[in-house]
């Protein structure tokens, strides 16, 4: 949550760290603001509200100089506000941060007391305050953010500047994200990389406890207690233009249609389809250690834990382990089974969402092997795991994920080919068929995508309900759910999932004209049972809209509006039935006039537990 960039060379800092805060809206939108250096005089400009806020504010007065910081926000101590926006300002110490102080009230309360008087509601005015403080006593800039931050407990990564040496920004990091871009002499840091793709593609990632200092002419890490580490930049292999809209209305838009793409540069280079083959470069667990596993867990948060109560359909199936699935907020407080012969799999788009990264340390502390699934290279997650394996989705800007989860259910299916074929449950003939499967899939998602003009139609006449309930059996339950929060998500329209054979034990009583019911009903082994739901629905007055793979079902009948995606088989047919409902909940958020990539209260990445 909170985006942060910094720059320091010789052009102009504020468009380059307003294009950066743009670039990092999705992590925050309540408030945004910035600070540039110029001729040794610190300038200032804060608005509460959207980043265009700010940005207006900048063209009737313009903020100049070749340093600068800036932040978007996502509330957490101190509503949004101008006063609380960042940059905090105490006495020529200027921070933006992103993270949680925890014991920001007794360091305030000390404060106080040597003579701070604060402005904001903020935990982060108090780290302007703490610099200013060490200054008075040590009269070094870089030693008093050392000091300064050793004063501190939680999370943060922070980007100060002060007018009492100029030429210096300082950066640090411990819990929350921060990425270093090197360019041609000049540097830039920021929250995430799409933030800095537009001027280098030469990033450092820094760990926690790291602070690095920079001038114009040269940039040094080191630990907070001043040990030099050495860093190579690493190449990054995301384009520029992947972060922007490409002509869409909306990131979301183009993001679901990205997802043949998408899917099909998560496979590529990982099969050998003659021989039955999946490679996964990053795995790092041997075949003894897949084979002597006694149980999984998969753990992760929102449309991520989704794909994981996929995966447990799919790994169970192929490799018989036993699968648990975790909310990770939940994991580490229930003193989970976790042992040596366990493999927790954590499942995460940005890699940083605290609660996942908490569930991987409580694996890692039992002796458990972790596994990632990461979207974001280089992501907290993916470094602290033994093994990741990357979703090759790109960025993903819209804060509804949709390309991170089918690309999620791709790597899930990948692995459980792999371990499948280790543990002697696959035999080559049928991972071979598998592939063949999955080889045909981005293909078959571009003929969901055609169904894009039948779902806006459909959408004006469910767009003004109060309450939907979506309906799936076996492994298209997450996927109900999924449909649920997407809807939720963007449109702000109630939505449940639930498994369709629960139906009769509740929920059937909330049916009447009113209440649209998305049901998912692929040709399988509970095919019959699911229609049958749909008539019950239908018997009370509801309204069906069925999500189904063939056309000839008779659904016709029993529903308002038939969605046909192609056939496939069981375990990737989750992967084609997201498409619509992905697309139903964009077209129904679009016609309330929300706003889809950035929806209220919403951030992407979760920082903070
Ligand atoms: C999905 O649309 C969400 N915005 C949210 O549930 C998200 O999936 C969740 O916060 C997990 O994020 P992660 O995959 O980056 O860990």
């Amino acid at each position: 949550m909170c985006g942060i960039v910094g720059y320091i060379g010789p052009q102009e800092a504020t468009p380059i760290v307003l294009d950066g805060l743009r670039k990092l809206e999705y992590r925050g939108y309540d408030s945004a603001g910035i600070a540039t250096l110029n001729q040794g005089k610190i300038n200032i400009s804060r608005a509460e509200g959207k980043l265009i806020n700010l940005e207006k504010k900048l063209h009737e007065k313009p903020l100049t100089g070749q340093t600068g910081i800036g932040h978007t926000r996502w509330a957490t101590h101190g509503r949004p506000s101008e006063v609380n926006a960042h940059p905090h300002n105490a006495g020529g110490f200027v921070v933006v941060h992103n993270g949680i102080i925890e014991n920001y009230l007794d360091l305030k309360n000390q404060l106080r007391e040597q003579g701070h008087n604060f402005i904001s509601e903020t935990d982060t005015e108090i780290i302007a305050h703490l610099v200013e403080q060490h200054f008075r006593d040590c009269g070094d800039f870089e030693a008093a953010v050392r000091n300064a931050l050793s004063d501190v407990r939680g999370a943060y990564a922070v980007a100060i500047l002060s007018d009492k040496e100029p030429g210096k920004l300082i950066a640090a990091k411990q819990g929350s994200p921060l990425v270093v871009g090197q360019g041609q002499g000049e540097y830039f840091v920021a929250s995430d990389i799409p933030a800095m793709l537009s001027h280098t593609r030469e990033m450092i990632f820094l760990e926690d406890g790291e602070l690095v200092v920079f001038t114009a002419e040269r940039m040094d890490i080191t630990t907070l207690d001043g040990t030099p580490v050495e860093k190579a930049p690493k190449t990054i292999t995301w384009s520029p233009v992947m972060a922007e809209k490409d002509g869409y209305r909306h990131f979301m838009l183009k993001e679901i249609y990205e997802q043949p793409r998408a899917i099909a540069d998560t496979i590529a280079g990982r099969i050998r389809e003659d021989h039955g083959e999946v490679f996964l470069e990053g795995l790092n667990l041997d075949d003894a250690t897949l084979k002597g596993l006694e149980r999984i867990y998969i753990v992760a948060c929102g449309t991520s834990w989704h794909a994981a109560l996929v995966g447990k359909f799919m790994i169970e199936k192929h490799a018989r382990i036993p699968v648990e699935v975790d909310i990770a907020s939940e994991f580490r407080y229930r003193d989970p089974l976790v042992n040596e012969r366990t493999l927790t799999i954590l499942i995460s788009q940005s890699g940083e969402t605290a609660d996942t990264l908490a569930a991987l340390r409580e694996a890692h502390g039992k002796a458990g092997k972790v596994l990632a699934i990461c979207n974001v290279v280089e992501s907290s997650i993916a470094r602290e795991s033994d093994g990741v394996i990357y979703t090759h989705a790109g960025p993903e800007i819209g804060v509804a994920s949709t390309k991170a989860f089918t690309t999620q259910l791709i790597a899930l299916y990948l692995f459980t080919l792999h371990i499948g074929r280790v543990r002697g449950l696959l035999d080559q003939e049928a991972c071979r068929q598998m592939l063949g499967e999955l080889i045909s899939l981005p293909r078959k998602v571009e003929q969901c995508l055609e169904l894009d003009e039948a779902i806006e139609k459909a959408s004006h006449g469910l767009m003004h309900v109060q309450d939907f309930l979506y309906l799936g059996r076996g492994n298209q339950y997450p996927i109900a759910l999924e449909g649920a929060l997407k809807l939720k998500e963007i449109s702000y329209i109630h939505a449940e999932g639930y498994p369709a054979g629960e139906m009769k034990h509740g929920p059937i009583a909330l049916i009447d004209e009113q209440l649209p019911v998305v049901v998912i009903a692929p040709h399988n082994e509970t095919f019959e049972k699911v229609a049958a739901n749909m008539e019950e629905v239908q018997a009370r007055g509801g309204r069906v809209v069925a999500i189904t793979d063939q056309a000839e079902t008779g659904l016709a009948d029993k529903a308002e509006t038939v969605l046909v995606v192609p056939q496939t088989i069981d375990d990737l047919m989750p992967v084609l039935t997201t498409i619509p409902l992905q697309l139903l909940s964009y077209h129904i958020a679009v016609l309330k006039g929300t706003d889809v990539d950035q929806p209220r209260n919403l951030a992407k990445s979760v920082t903070v537990e």
